[in-house]
């Protein structure tokens, strides 16, 4: 049988190299590889940049955020129709750096849906991945707070953390598929992870702060022995 590709979600958070112009040439980059090696990318970035990016590439373009408001008078939130006007196919919400209380979390679930927005719902742990997943996102994405931004990925540290996860949200959800993330940096990361049944992963600092984000994405797909030795890049700290 072959392997099940794994979806591979690049949050681009507000990293300088993965900003504005910086932002799309991640987000044509992401675009390309996917298309190469043939493996779903999705980018999430910030409102500011879902146009251009919408505009420029055809990956699939997710909100880093949306608000579950509506028209009218909501000075600085993110509407959930102006993400989708300008190119949104889908939002993260609850993100650790962005977190939502639950009932936010089931209102504005209930608002992407019915506007087509897919969405990725990320949880801290197991329990919350449960509580979130019986909303029904597209996709829950547990990450231990402490894993990330880090060099230790959730498939080294927390296996058993993944396989949990995998059983709750079934248990909660059938429709929603489990993502993981924290420290994900290399195509091994990745492998465990699905092995242990999730369906994809969330990353941002593998890609956004690689010397080379080309390399980096390709490296997580086809792995860092395959590629040319020669163009090995340091990563920025
Ligand atoms: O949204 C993904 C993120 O929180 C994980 O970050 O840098 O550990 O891949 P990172």
């Amino acid at each position: 049988m072959p392997e099940k590709k794994p979806l591979i979600v690049i949050n681009f958070k507000t990293y300088a190299q993965a900003t504005g112009r910086a932002a799309e040439t991640l987000a044509k980059i992401a675009d390309m590889v996917s298309k190469m090696e043939k493996v779903p990318i999705i980018v999430a970035v910030q409102p500011t940049d879902i146009y251009r990016i919408a505009k420029s590439t055809s990956v699939p373009v997710f909100a880093q955020h949306i608000d579950p408001v509506a028209y009218g008078s909501n000075t600085g939130w993110i509407l959930p129709e102006a993400a989708v006007d300008a190119g949104a196919v889908g939002t993260l919400i609850n993100h650790s750096e962005k977190k939502l209380e639950l009932d936010v979390i089931e209102k504005t679930i209930k608002k992407a849906k019915e506007l087509k927005l897919q969405t990725i719902c990320c949880a801290a742990d197991s329990e919350q991945a449960k509580s979130v997943a019986q909303f029904n996102p597209d996709y829950v994405a547990v990450e231990p707070p402490e894993l990330i931004g880090g060099n230790i990925s959730i498939s080294t540290a927390q296996p058993e953390l993944i396989e949990d996860a995998v059983r709750k949200v079934k248990s909660a959800s059938i429709t929603t598929k489990l993502l993981v993330g924290a420290g994900v940096k290399t195509k091994e990361d990745i492998d465990i992870a699905m092995k242990l049944g999730a369906y994809g992963v969330l990353l941002a600092s593998g890609v956004t702060k690689a010397k080379d984000q080309k390399r980096a994405i390709q490296s997580l797909i086809i792995g860092e022995d395959k590629l040319p030795k020669e163009k090995k890049k340091e990563e920025k700290t």
